[in-house]
């Protein structure tokens, strides 16, 4: 994949942080921003048989969701260490079958994906320069639930992003990170047929949850769920 962002994601998310992220989560499970979109979801008792995961590093979302009611699961992701790590993970769980991997970026071959219930992009907004093509093509695609988690739009977490980005120019590398205005991205969502429904707010994280009104115009592919994939609305936190 040679596009500009898979060349940069590949030297940024390399084995090594794809081998490291998937010890953390085996050990101590989603991290936060994962686990309160999860959450979300389980609670909002929509069924969700149909996932399409946008940047899911090494797989957490379709991992826990392909384990309780959802059918199957697709992820786009531009780094493919990702994907390696993911893939032989998926195989170790027997859910190979049901997880689709795509190396790309998002935007670049977003005509060839198929709609779902379920779209995430955890932590994955803020790697992308051009978020509001990211945004309206992936909202596009939501049949039902559209789940987000960004640095919040605060001046403390700027100048962290702008220290970080410092760094990186400094050690001569060509990632960025970004705090995309939230204001636009949710305008982008309601210009796409999407309402809000949660929004949880941490210390540098925002994580989202917005819902397409029945009835409304749904992509046609998106609309295959029952009652039967309806993810258990646990009482539990979820670790
Ligand atoms: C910080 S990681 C987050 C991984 C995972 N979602 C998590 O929360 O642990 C961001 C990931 O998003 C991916 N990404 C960003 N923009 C993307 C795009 N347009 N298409 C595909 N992947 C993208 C990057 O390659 C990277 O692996």
């Amino acid at each position: 994949m040679n596009c500009c962002h898979c060349q940069t994601a590949e030297r940024q998310f390399d084995a090594a942080r794809a081998e490291r992220d998937l010890r953390s989560y085996l050990h101590n499970g989603p991290g936060k921003t994962t686990r309160t979109i999860l959450d979300a979801v389980r609670r909002s008792g929509e069924p969700i048989a149909t996932l399409l995961d946008i940047g899911g590093g090494v797989g957490v979302i379709p991992f826990e969701l392909l384990a309780v009611a959802t059918e199957s699961a697709t992820m786009v992701e531009g780094a493919s260490a990702y994907i390696e790590t993911s893939r032989s993970e998926s195989q170790r769980r027997d859910m190979a079958d049901r997880i689709r991997y795509l190396h790309a970026d998002f935007v670049e071959i977003a005509e060839r994906v198929a709609d779902a219930d379920l779209v995430t992009l955890d932590r994955v907004i803020c790697c992308y320069e051009g978020f509001e093509r990211l945004v309206a093509e992936s909202a596009a695609k939501c049949g039902r639930l559209y789940a987000f988690s960004i640095p919040r739009d605060r001046w403390h977490v700027r100048a962290f992003v702008a220290l970080q980005n410092l760094m990186r120019r400094i050690r001569g590398s060509s990632f960025r990170t970004w705090v995309h205005p939230v204001r636009r991205i949710e305008d982008l969502l309601v210009e796409a047929g999407l309402e809000p429904r949660f929004e949880s707010n941490g210390l540098v994280w925002r994580v989202s949850v917005f819902v397409r009104p029945r009835g409304a115009n749904a992509p046609a592919e998106g609309r295959s769920s029952t009652a039967d994939q309806r993810i258990p609305n646990l009482a539990d936190p979820i670790g």
